[in-house]
């Protein structure tokens, strides 16, 4: 959460920032700001909201500068409360990505010291303490450096100085990536904000400092205090495709690119899987870990290994490792799962059990991201560029590719490539000017109602978290999704006249359970919808059927509510591909 963003070079800098905040908005998009140096001095412009397709800036053409864009953690979204902050001779500036986990006593001891603070931000602590570093050290680096090392919990900062005009920025866990064009030097939380321009990228890993000035880049440790020599070396950075196309929001597009993502995330060969596989046979216990989507989907692989596998898997929120930590041993292997290999859950769980010896593999879409570095070994998504906020295509590569594992693991992969042809094939007949109209039909007749509850079992019960999560995500509704079994157990107090319950009906044993819980809800006057295989019972007010499929049903199952959730938030105005309070990165705890 939080994109910085920091630039040196010929170019024009005000220009480079703000196309490279653009890029970054995708982190947080509830305020932003631009600081630029211009005659020895610091210009800033800053603004709630969206970063505006263009803007007009306080500042003239100028070659070096800094941004940030906020999702913010400490204090309301307000113009004084958006980064990058001054100091209070107004020589520097300051931005910062992550949490002050000690925000509080800092900023008692500050204010002790007769600190005055302005805004309701824990980024003005760091901005006071280095000041008052300052006092006590020769140089702005020496201070910075100082005053870092009291921070706890997981930030990243980035400083622009007008006395010496260098830009510093050090690392702790919010992530942080160097890109070197000859003497255009760019500082950003991701390399897509400047892949555009340069494909040269210097890694800063925790405890590492940047120092940019006249157009070269230094590396120092702070930890060990000294310098480090690390060239740039190219990377195969992911394009970013900003095409729309034909539809009118990135969800709708990414929906539909389904039927070809689900492909290229299994495009491994059993030769290249094979080295994983035999792991996998040798290990004792598999734990999936991932959040909130991720998190759902490390629920369904390891429903996968087990049910398909024959292998003890365990899924785990990365949030919630803790009680697991000491159980989890180097005999067994952890399947970290995240889109954007940045999730600071998943990272600080995957840390932890790196240190004590634990294999880590994961599955992420993001080439370059702290977690494919932090893992033993890693598969790609392979699922290009995922814009909007919710995730879609992303959360269906990777079950795609954990049920192509787990069928390798009991050789039939063959078998399992063949269901995921077919699968993509029927989805191409699915996404179809008819499924779309009675969607959104659906969507009008649920946009007048608050509370929604989403049943599962089996193969589908974690569809029905997943569904519901997409949902309110986008819609702002009330959704909840439940194992079918639990609804008797308590759930089904809820249900009054005109509550809708969305049932995932698939050809499998547990379909009689289904529809015996349906008929339940209906016997107490729930508006009931089935999504799934077609049924024989009029148990159902409404009936999406879904694309065929055999024992892939968690794909054909989970797209409908991604389009439900795309056509109920459609038809009630809000924002699709960038929903309130959400960020697609979540580097913050
Ligand atoms: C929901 C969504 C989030 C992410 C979660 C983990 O649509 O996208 O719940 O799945 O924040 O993110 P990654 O996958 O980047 O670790």
């Amino acid at each position: 959460m939080c994109g910085i963003f920091g630039y040196m070079g010929k170019s024009n800098a005000p220009y480079i920032i703000h196309q490279g905040l653009k890029r970054l908005e995708y982190r947080g998009y509830d305020s932003w700001g631009i600081s630029t140096i211009e005659k020895g001095n610091i210009v800033t412009t800053k603004d709630t909201g969206h970063i505006p397709e263009s803007i007009k800036l306080k500042t003239n053409p100028t070659t070096v500068g800094i941004g940030h864009t906020r999702w913010a953690t400490h204090g309301g979204v307000t113009i004084t409360n958006a980064h990058p902050h001054y100091s209070t001779d107004r020589s520097f500036v300051l931005a910062q990505n992550g949490i002050v986990e000690n925000y509080t006593e800092l900023k008692a001891y500050l204010e002790k010291l007769g600190y005055i603070f302005d805004t309701q931000v824990d980024t003005e602590v760091i901005v006071k303490l280095v000041e008052h570093e300052l006092k006590t050290t020769k140089t702005l680096r020496e201070a910075l450096i100082k005053a870092f090392k009291q921070l706890e919990g997981r930030n990243t900062v980035i400083l622009l100085d007008s006395k010496s005009g260098q830009i510093l920025a050090i690392r702790n866990g919010s992530p942080l990536i160097l890109g070197v064009k000859e003497k255009d030097i760019y500082l950003a939380s991701d390399p897509l904000a400047f892949n555009q321009y340069c494909r040269d990228i210097v890694e800063i890993n925790n405890g590492e400092m940047i120092e940019i000035k006249d157009g070269k880049y230094k590396l120092f440790d702070i930890k060990k205090d000294k310098y480090i020599n690390r060239k740039p070396r190219e990377e195969k950075l992911l394009e970013i495709d900003i095409d729309k196309e034909k539809y009118e929001h990135y969800m709708i597009k990414e929906i539909v690119e389904q039927q070809h993502t689900i492909l290229k995330a299994t495009e491994y060969t059993q030769k290249q899987l094979q080295p994983f596989i035999k792991r996998l046979k040798e290990t004792e216990n598999i734990y999936t870990i991932g959040a909130g989507t991720a998190g759902f989907s490390a629920d369904q692989i390891a429903y996968y290994l087990r049910k398909i596998g024959k292998k003890n898997a365990i899924s785990i929120k990365s949030y919630e490792t803790e009680s697991y930590l000491e159980n989890i041993s180097p005999n067994d292997t952890v399947i970290a799962i995240s889109q954007s290999g940045e999730t600071a859950d998943t990272l600080e769980a995957v840390e932890i059990l790196k240190e004590r010896g634990v294999y880590i593999a994961s599955i992420i879409n993001m080439p370059g991201s702290t977690l494919s570095r932090l893992s033993n070994s890693y598969f790609m998504s392979n699922a290009g560029s995922e814009i909007c906020v919710a995730s879609t295509k992303v959360f269906t590569s990777q079950i795609s590719f954990g049920y192509l594992l787990s069928k390798t693991l009991v050789g039939e992969y063959t078998d399992a490539k063949r269901e995921l042809r077919t699968i993509s094939n029927n989805l191409e007949d699915f996404f179809s000017k008819k499924t779309f109209k009675q969607i959104e039909n659906i969507s009008k007749v649920l946009k007048e109602k608050e509370h929604f509850f989403v049943l599962g079992k089996g193969q589908n019960f974690h569809i029905a978290q997943e569904g519901a999560l997409k949902i309110k995500e986008i819609s702002y509704k009330h959704f909840e999704g439940f194992a079918a079994g639990e609804l008797k157990h308590g759930v089904i107090a809820l249900i009054e006249e005109g509550t809708p319950v969305l049932s995932i009906v698939s050809n499998d044993k547990n379909v009689k359970d289904l529809i015996s819980a349906t008929q339940e809800v209906k016997a107490r006057g729930a508006l009931t919808i089935g999504i799934g295989d077609k049924q024989d019972t009029d148990c159902f007010d409404y009936f999406i059927e879904v694309a065929k499929s055999n024992d892939l049903k968690a794909i054909s199952n989970v797209i409908p509510f991604q389009l439900i959730s795309y056509y109920l938030a459609k038809e009630l105005g809000n924002n699709i591909d960038k929903p309130r309070n959400l960020a697609k990165s979540v580097t913050v705890k």
